[in-house]
């Protein structure tokens, strides 16, 4: 299987639900309606691929690339319904419909934009919702983010291989994007989820630590350490473990759940857990159909 072969094979399919407004953290509230406004990037992400669907993507990319704007319509459509629910902030949604304006203005290749939105902006909201967020947002937080670490991985690819460059009037504006978004928030705060330098130290280290190349996600079997867990499924090393095949699928989803970056996480430790879970679901499907 070619890379972007084996990020389709690791799609998982979930349908957003209706869910009820429960109750955020204290001291959070603004920044979560303007996260939350935000939602109205995820369609114009899925145009940015679109887009580079009508240029020259790689040919092996394009069905990852196409199933990636569906998914940019789920996460629209499951951030909807927790505005719905959590109801909205005018002036918010306001504001972040002239930052998405000012995303789709921005001149550089929608590939770019669209790595740049996922790796330094969703991945700071989507913890920011988990750690601040109410039951809905957090499970939402969580399904979401499965799909866009095979969105960082896929437009990292692609990026690298037609050789594009983030420019550094694109790193401004991603700036502008999560300051606004956390603006609201104090510093130096007893509670680290609340402290705006945090979540903005995290998008700054999304940005600027993991080059795209070195996302170690294309190629999971490599991240895994010497003792593979590829050798610990064949029948002779599960008798002398004494672990039937139930009990490894178990002891494997403990020890390797799917992957939910928080926000002290590099995009290299989200990468990497995200090439182990890979491995494991791998196995998993191995041993379900065998
Ligand atoms: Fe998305
Ligand atoms: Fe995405």
């Amino acid at each position: 299987m070619n890379p972007y072969e084996k990020l389709m094979a690791r799609k998982r399919k979930w349908t957003p639900v209706q869910t009820s407004a429960g109750t955020c953290k204290a001291g959070a509230e603004e920044a979560i309606h303007r996260a939350l406004a935000l939602r109205h990037m995820e369609l114009p992400v899925g145009d940015f691929i679109t887009n580079a669907l009508n240029n020259e993507v790689p040919a092996l990319a394009r069905e990852v690339l196409v199933s990636n704007v569906k998914d940019e319509e789920n996460h629209d459509i499951a951030l909807g319904y927790i505005a719905n629910a959590y109801g909205v902030d005018p002036q918010a949604e306001k504001e972040a419909l002239r930052l998405k304006t000012a995303w789709e203005a921005h001149p550089d290749h929608t590939i770019t934009k669209a790595l740049v939105a996922e790796r330094a902006i969703f991945f700071v909201l989507l913890p920011f919702f988990r750690f601040n967020g109410d039951a809905g947002m957090r499970t939402v937080s969580a399904d979401i983010s499965r799909d866009e670490q095979i969105h960082v991985a896929t437009n990292s690819l692609v990026h690298t291989e037609l050789g594009y460059n983030i420019s550094p009037s694109l790193d401004k504006l991603r700036k502008a994007t999560i300051n606004w978004v956390m603006q609201p928030l104090g510093i130096n705060t007893t509670d680290k989820y609340l402290d705006k330098k945090f979540w903005l130290d995290s998008s700054d280290r999304l940005m600027y630590e993991a080059k795209p190349q070195n996302c170690p996600q294309l190629n999971p079997l490599e991240c895994l350490p010497s003792s593979s867990i590829a050798m610990s499924t064949s029948p002779n090393m599960l008798e002398v473990l004494g672990m039937n095949s139930r009990g490894l699928i178990y002891a494997l989803e403990e020890s390797f759940p799917p992957t939910n970056p928080t926000p002290d996480d590099t995009m290299e430790k989200i990468m990497y857990r995200s090439g182990q879970r890979s491995v494991v679901e791998w196995v998993i499907k191995y041993m379900e159909e065998n």
